[in-house]
């Protein structure tokens, strides 16, 4: 029961501020942090915590920013025999966080955009699931899903961020994974409250995943499959910084499934631990053990 993650990995630079400049401003932050991140190692990172044996594709540079943007993966014991080193610059990520939590990240991708379908390894059937975001260029994200699916392995697709999700992407995705804001661009209706999400999340039923989840920050998640609604509310914690809040949540679900859990089950533990890695500054770094998320679900 193995997990393959084909993804970014990147150096985030984080600093707190009281609010989030706009367009034109300038506002004083605190301290600066650098820490691992990347959708992708985030996603890895989350999957080998709860206990999977994960194995990342992906790519740094060759600069000293790749042994800040690797180290959460090697702490974490992820495979990294097909990790690429490339001669431009590692992902770097420019987040603020905002006082009340919030964050706005610009990403600057680096080695991450330098892959392409030839960086993909032989060897798909030696893992049950895969797990992909959006922070690598589609061809290769595109091709990933189609050699899974070849091979009998479940595709789990974060549609993190926002970009064209091609409609072949869809079809090969088993298991949908969206934000609000992510659900509305994708099914294309405009953010219009939570009493469509549900109806969102069934049109993008029929492009072809199995199921497709909608985490709600504060409000919990909502995963629709075709003969279930599963409503689960969130797990509650005061949030500090919910960076990397979400690649958690998939790490984990893809993790529990792979483990064998039954969705709900997967669902409730992806849940709790994306809670917890809210509760402190960083996206990795904040990410809970699995006994602290073992001892979260009892209370
Ligand atoms: O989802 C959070 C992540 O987005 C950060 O770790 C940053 O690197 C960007 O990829
Ligand atoms: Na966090």
């Amino acid at each position: 029961m193995s997990v393959l993650v084909v993804g970014s990995i990147n150096a985030d630079l984080t600093v707190r501020a009281t609010r989030i400049p706009g367009p034109g401003e300038t506002v004083l932050g605190g301290d600066t942090r650098t820490s691992p991140g990347g959708k992708g190692a985030n996603g890895a990172v989350a999957a080998a915590l709860a206990g999977a044996a994960v194995t990342l594709v992906g790519a740094v540079g060759k600069d000293a920013f790749s042994e800040v943007a690797l180290s959460g993966l090697r702490r974490a014991g992820v495979n990294l025999s097909h990790l690429l080193t490339l001669d431009v610059s590692t992902g770097l990520a420019l987040i603020t966080v905002s006082d009340a939590g919030e964050n706005a990240i610009t990403v600057a991708s680096g080695a991450n955009a330098r892959l392409t379908p030839q960086h993909l390894p032989e060897g798909f059937s030696a893992f049950t699931h895969l797990l992909l975001q959006q922070e690598l260029p589609p061809e290769i994200t595109l091709e990933a899903a189609r050699r899974a699916s070849a091979a009998g392995l479940s595709v789990l697709l974060n549609a993190a961020p926002t970009r064209d999700t091609a409609p072949a992407l869809l079809r090969l995705t088993d298991h949908l994974l969206v934000n609000e804001h992510e659900l509305a661009a994708l099914a294309g209706d405009g953010f219009a409250g939570h009493g469509v999400v549900e109806v969102s999340a069934r049109t993008l039923l029929g492009r072809g995943p199995r199921a497709v989840t909608v985490t709600l920050g504060g409000e919990g998640s909502l995963t629709v499959t075709a003969g279930e609604t599963y409503r689960l509310p969130a797990h509650p914690v005061d949030a500090v910084d919910t960076t990397g809040a979400g690649d958690t949540f998939c790490g984990v679900l893809t993790a529990r499934l792979a483990h064998g859990d039954d969705l709900e089950a997967a669902l409730r533990w992806a849940g709790i631990a994306a809670a917890l890695a809210c509760t402190r500054p960083g996206a990795q770094d904040a990410m809970p053990a699995w006994a602290e998320v073992q001892q979260e679900s009892s209370h």
